[in-house]
């Protein structure tokens, strides 16, 4: 075993995004790409010298080889400890949760999240800070730096460590310890939720079906939902983790979960159906006949949250993404909180949460959760959704069906234009950027604009400033349009535009949501000419 420092030249374009650095597996598995970025975010942290990190990933392809170099490389660099998830396994909130138990000095997250796996398909690396959440930009922005003035890495020469069998052993001086994935989180989640209440509830008949989708959730259901809460065997369909997740995208919405929305909608469907992404840090929430989108879970979840232990004495606050919709927003002003606008991503979160100045927080993009952890939860925000069901003894079409009466609804969707040449993505967002200031005012496809800018956000807690982070056209009666770019997308470009349009009249509550968001959706053509620019005529996925 011997540490060796291995000379290497700078890579072009390991500049993390949204959330950490995602590219096809293949780049990371090129010739000194994982060591390039890995000595990066070492450097970019201090050094590890004396530190413990978590490290663990959603078990997709090229995970347990990262995994290695990564040990490698943290001993090479003379860090004290590796907490590893036993066989490479971490979920995303999970990870987050053992950082933050643990009191270690962050950790390493191998995963693409809801991105395919598999040789061909991504792979990602993102760093969380000590609070256990994802780095927030002056730190990725670092990293970058990093990463472009880097001459040499080090690694040591040794054989694989053992990721399977729990315990400690040693690799160079540094202690590698393999623990259950699930234990702490499952501890973590009785003491938020009324395990009692819930159990009940699936002893008394209760049925719901939860879809793994092939990925890292599979084990933390099954002891969850079938060993601790009682669900029968078999709740828990697609649970166990594979590297290429079947074959699928691991990312529940309607059109990848469509297995569950079929049943969920269909003749045999059973209460409740859920569904989490390839780490585990997404949720798709479907009761009997009844898809919620995540922008009304996380308006439901907030209205009702003090039905859980948790949060019986209330929110401190709640906060939610740019373009996820307002209906939280009716919430919170209901419930006399805060509630905070950011920009896209869960990091924008972090101090928020830190400062204890929001308690719940989502995106529209089925990231929901709550201080307990610094990453949305899948997992939770199942749990406290079954917490609500049980306590109320309503199902969630009367739950949704109320809060629609009470609070009025914010029909919402997301149409994503994939593939785009850069250029051409390009080319309609700075069209956008320059006819912005002579839009209020303006009708566009028969709706009057009352409002039109490029969102920016001052963090209330740092005063950090994150400009250019998505354009957001208000129309007359509560319809919006927002346009922005994916960050984090590995091919081509990914145009996002969101369409949302509240209705608060009783008559109106029930509507298709296609037929509601129509006339907002011909304004945001005609506002924003992408079909005539894009030549795409329709989006590539709709959810
Ligand atoms: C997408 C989602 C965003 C989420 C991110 C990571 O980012 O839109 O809400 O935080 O994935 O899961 P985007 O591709 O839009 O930059
Ligand atoms: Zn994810």
């Amino acid at each position: 075993m011997h540490l060796q420092t291995i000379p290497t030249d700078p890579i072009e374009g390991q500049k993390p995004g949204t959330s950490g650095l995602r590219k096809k597996t293949r780049v990371f598995m090129g010739r000194h790409y994982l060591e390039n970025y890995v000595q990066a975010i070492f450097n970019a942290i201090g050094g590890v010298q004396g530190k413990s990190l978590v490290i663990g990933g959603d078990g997709r392809y090229f995970n347990d080889r990262a995994i290695q170099v990564i040990l490698r490389m943290a001993a090479a660099n003379g860090a004290a400890r590796a907490i590893v998830g036993q066989g490479g396994i971490l979920s995303t909130p999970a990870a987050s949760h053992l950082i933050r138990k643990r009191h270690s000095d962050g950790g390493l997250i191998l995963s693409a999240s809801h991105n395919p796996g598999g040789p061909d398909e991504d792979f990602g690396l993102k760093y969380n800070t000590p609070n256990g959440g994802p780095a927030p930009e002056h730190v990725t922005d670092r990293v970058h730096a990093e990463s472009l003035r880097l001459t040499s890495y080090q690694i040591v020469e040794t054989s694989d460590v053992d990721l399977e069998t729990l315990g400690q052993t040693a690799l160079a001086g540094m202690i590698v310890e393999i623990v259950d994935p699930v234990a702490d989180y499952a501890a973590l989640m009785q003491q938020l939720f009324d395990f009692d209440a819930i159990r009940a509830l699936f002893a008394g008949g209760f049925r719901m079906r939860f879809d793994a989708m092939h990925a890292v959730t599979g084990p933390y259901a099954k002891a969850i939902l079938e060993d601790e809460l009682g669900a029968p065997r078999g709740t828990v369909v697609n649970g166990t983790p594979l590297p290429d997740f079947g074959g699928g995208h691991p990312d529940p919405n309607p059109i990848w979960a469509k297995d569950l929305m079929d049943l969920m909608l269909g003749p045999e469907a059973p209460e409740f159906g859920a569904a989490s992404d390839g780490d585990g840090d997404r949720n798709m929430i479907v009761g009997r006949g009844c898809y919620v989108t995540p922008s009304d879970s996380l308006a439901l979840l907030a209205a009702q949250a003090h039905l859980a232990p948790a949060y019986s004495a209330g929110l401190k606050g709640v906060a939610r993404s740019m373009p996820t919709s307002a209906a939280v927003d009716r919430v919170a002003a209901s419930l006399g909180i805060a509630c905070y606008e950011t920009p896209t991503g869960w990091k924008f979160f972090g101090n928020l949460l830190d400062a204890g100045r929001a308690t719940i927080c989502g995106e529209e993009s089925a990231g929901t959760g709550s201080d307990h952890v610094r990453e949305k939860d899948g997992l939770w925000a199942v749990l406290l959704w079954l917490n609500i069901l049980a306590v109320s003894g309503k199902s969630v079409a009367e739950l949704m069906a109320e809060h629609w009466a009470r609070y009025g609804r914010n029909y919402y969707s997301r149409h994503d234009y994939e593939g785009i040449p850069k250029a051409d993505a390009d080319a309609v967002i700075n069209r956008l950027r320059a006819a912005l200031p002579a839009l209020a005012g303006q009708t566009c496809a028969g709706l009057v604009v009352t409002s039109a800018d490029e969102f920016g956000y001052e963090d209330p807690v740092d005063g950090s400033v994150s400009n250019g982070q998505g354009i957001r056209i208000s129309f007359e009666d509560g319809q919006r349009a927002v346009f922005r770019l994916s960050g984090t997308g590995t091919e081509g470009a990914t145009i996002r535009v969101y369409l949302e349009a509240l209705r608060t009249d009783p008559g109106q509550l029930t509507l298709d949501p296609a037929v509601a968001l129509a006339p907002v959706a011909q304004a945001a053509e005609a506002v924003s000419r992408l079909a005539e620019m894009t030549g795409r005529n329709r989006p590539d996925v709709v959810t």
